[in-house]
């Protein structure tokens, strides 16, 4: 019988809960002994390993974070640490590691990879900023908590017709930015590489009220800032300067929680069975990925040399649909 281990790693995101229960339960099903290690590579370092049965994942399909809890770990980026965590594996018996995490939890387990060990990588961040996946676990739920901040906030900003910044979370990619301004419908969409200027801001704005609207909505990505002021100060001067009283909401780790979506608890399930799949198959050494619909395998090293773009059809949306 295979041991199939599981570990969560990196920034939490919702949806990770239902795919260790599947690969708990799938697993189980497929004729293997299942383990879960907590606090992601940190704990796997240092042995924090249980056995898992369908009954230690009931009722978390439902549940943000993560039951297997995670961490951010700086030993592990050496060969030292990672050495560690092979023993461990192989103390243990364990046929097949399963990694459920964003792009640098992906690197980890290419780490261990290229040391030999059967690994399989799951996508998994908010920030969907990985490679050769069209979603990752987490970003429709952190979406849809977005749009919900916006409908709200929209209803203050239009009582007081005042202008509003709105901080999201996404790191250097803009995915959520570009996306929930679109869904949400903001005024402006303020992305990683957008270049600021400063002019067409504040005309935007005085403009924007002079046609009637009642409100001023910028989403503003947390990479749109710089290392001396957040993006959110930087729009805040712009538009006090435009003579108007804005208000901002950096809406942070608020992103990262609540209940799953259903494409979420869909997603993280079905990438779990592919894992399964994959290890008890010998595909390993690769991240499973979602493409056209499909289920797809990708070699972890195109994933760690690829690049994830945002989509220019969408991109080109944004601006037309603020008016
Ligand atoms: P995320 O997985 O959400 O992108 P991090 O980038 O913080 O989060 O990565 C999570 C963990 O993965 C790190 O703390 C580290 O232990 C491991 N990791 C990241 N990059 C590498 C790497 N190049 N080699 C080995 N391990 C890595
Ligand atoms: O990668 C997910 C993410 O939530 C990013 O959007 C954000 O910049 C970062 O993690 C925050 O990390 P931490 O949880 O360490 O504050």
């Amino acid at each position: 019988m295979k041991r199939i281990a599981v570990l969560t790693s990196g920034g939490d995101a919702p949806g990770m809960n239902a795919c260790v229960r599947a690969v708990t339960r799938y697993g189980i099903a497929a004729g293997a002994e299942v383990y879960g290690v907590r606090r992601g590579y940190a704990g796997l370092m240092s042995n924090d390993i249980i056995e898992l049965d369908s009954r230690s994942v009931g009722g978390i399909i439902r549940q943000g974070g993560t039951i297997l809890m995670s961490a951010r770990c700086k030993e592990f980026l050496e060969e030292e640490g990672q050495k560690k965590a092979l023993e461990v594996l192989n103390g243990w018996g364990i046929g097949g590691l399963v990694v459920i995490g964003g792009d640098g939890s992906l690197r980890g387990a290419n780490a261990l990879h290229k040391l030999g060990f059967p690994v399989v990588g799951i996508p998994a961040s908010i920030d969907n900023d990985i490679p050769k996946t069209e979603m990752a676990i987490g970003v429709d739920t952190a979406l849809n908590t977005i749009l919900d901040a916006m409908d709200k906030i929209k209803d203050t900003a239009s009582a007081h017709q005042r202008a509003f910044i709105i901080e999201v979370m996404g790191r250097a990619h803009g995915y959520l930015a570009l996306m929930a301004g679109i869904a949400g419908g903001a005024e402006l969409v303020v992305l990683p590489r957008t270049i600021l200027d400063k002019d067409m801001i504040m005309q935007e704005v005085k403009s924007a009220f002079l046609r009637g609207k009642p409100h001023f909505i910028i989403i503003a990505a947390e990479g749109a800032s710089t290392p001396d002021k957040s993006i959110t100060q930087i729009l805040m001067e712009y538009i006090t300067e435009a003579g108007h009283d804005p208000r901002s909401t950096v809406l942070g780790h608020v992103q990262r929680g609540g209940s799953p979506s259903c494409y979420d608890r869909l997603l993280g399930t079905r990438f779990g069975a592919a894992a399964v799949d994959a290890i008890i198959t010998g595909k390993t050494g690769v991240m499973i990925g979602i493409k056209g619909g499909e289920m797809v395998t990708v070699d972890f090293d195109i994933v760690s040399s690829g690049k994830s773009e945002l989509c220019a059809d969408i991109l080109e949306l944004a601006e037309p649909l603020s008016h």
